[in-house]
């Protein structure tokens, strides 16, 4: 699907199939079509082309209402004046479902969330984290095909989000409804997903697990998006295979990494180096550079390394020495990780 705003293209065609069952998340910065792609999922938004499908079902033209979605909001959305058991049930009673199971659903859906106690207590007398719950249950009651969450945690403090996080995903696994949930926090993407959608600027960059997008992101953008990165100025000499023979002009030498799909030979590229899979040495056949941040982390001790062109890269180490500040050390890199990627 494809969605413009008059002249302004939101989000690029984009093909997306989630499969049943499994959670999802669009992770991207602000203004990167996370929204956009979950309104037109849930028919808040009718796809400028293209069309979208819940199982055979084409849903293109059907309005919200009629797609079996549940749809949790960053702002919770709740209805002020009632009560927790009231917004839960409101779902339910525009169905005109039979009052004896609303009651019996609405307490089942309180429960799964760990809200029960507070059914007849009103919204305003809630904790941020218990909206957000409530919210939760007012989407779960009307046992939806696909679940849509749009930044859910955004408005709670760190602590109560990775307690809600965590909640979430131990709804997921034993329920296993497919989910479909947007976030700008790389973290939140990793503790929940099955797989992640990267967006930006209206298009999927890339959709994997975790560990492929952490791994072998497809471009710049991505490996600096996902965890910590080192991204340094490469051109593509020649490629062979699933290699590529790329000239650093930082390392003031020529180098044979994994490389990234679609990277074209005399092109400018990026090298990726993770600050883990760096190995900081005293002398040896390394990067020359210099050390001009030591922070100790406990375990690790984190560094950072300035090149002799000028520019600075991560390091960490496990905490068995510790080089001094100002030191000249010697860098490499374990054997295999160090990747070409295409500027974007
Ligand atoms: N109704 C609208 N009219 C015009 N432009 C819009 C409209 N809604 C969104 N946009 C634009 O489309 C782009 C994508 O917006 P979208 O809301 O999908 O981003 P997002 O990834 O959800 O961002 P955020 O993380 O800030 O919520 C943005 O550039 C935004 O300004
Ligand atoms: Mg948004």
């Amino acid at each position: 699907m494809k969605q413009k705003y008059g002249a302004f293209t939101a989000l690029q065609p984009t093909d997306l199939e989630v499969r049943a069952g499994e959670f999802l998340t669009l992770l991207g910065p602000s203004g990167s079509g996370k929204t956009t792609l979950l309104n037109l999922t849930a028919g808040y938004l009718e796809p400028t082309e293209g069309r979208i499908f819940i199982g055979d079902r084409d849903v293109t033209h059907l309005p919200a209402r009629r797609r079996n979605i549940g749809m949790v909001f960053q702002n919770y959305a709740l209805f002020p004046h009632m009560t927790v058991a009231e917004n839960v049930a409101y779902g339910l009673k525009v169905r005109s479902v039979a009052r004896n199971q609303i009651l019996a659903r609405v307490q089942a859906c309180l429960a799964l969330v760990q809200m029960e106690e507070y059914s007849k207590r009103p919204i305003q007398q809630l904790s941020g984290g218990q909206q957000q719950r409530v919210a939760l249950a007012r989407a779960l009651v009307i046992e939806p095909d696909v679940l849509l969450m749009d930044e859910p945690l955004g408005a709670l403090d760190k602590q109560l989000r990775r307690s809600v996080q965590l909640e979430l995903r131990r709804l997921h696994q034993e329920h296993r409804r497919t989910t479909i949930y947007v976030t700008h926090d790389q973290e939140e993407a990793l503790v929940l997903s099955d797989r992640v959608a990267v967006m930006s600027q209206g298009v999927m960059q890339q959709l994997g697990s975790a560990s492929e997008i952490y791994n072998a992101p497809r471009n710049a953008f991505v490996a600096g998006f996902i965890g910590e990165s080192n991204l340094i100025p490469a051109v593509i000499k020649r490629l062979v295979g699933e290699e590529a023979e790329i000239e650093v002009p930082a390392f003031k030498r020529t180098l044979t990494v994994t490389a990234a799909p679609s990277l074209s030979p005399g092109t400018e590229a990026q090298l990726l180096l993770r600050p883990e899979h760096l190995i900081v040495t005293h002398d040896g056949e390394g990067v020359s550079a210099e050390i001009v941040e030591v922070i100790y982390l406990g375990e690790l001790t984190a560094y950072t390394l300035k090149l002799e062109g000028g520019q600075t890269i991560a390091a960490r180490q496990i905490t068995d020495r510790v080089y001094s500040l100002n030191s000249r050390v010697r860098v490499t890199w374990k054997p295999g990780t160090a990747r070409a990627v295409p500027i974007t």
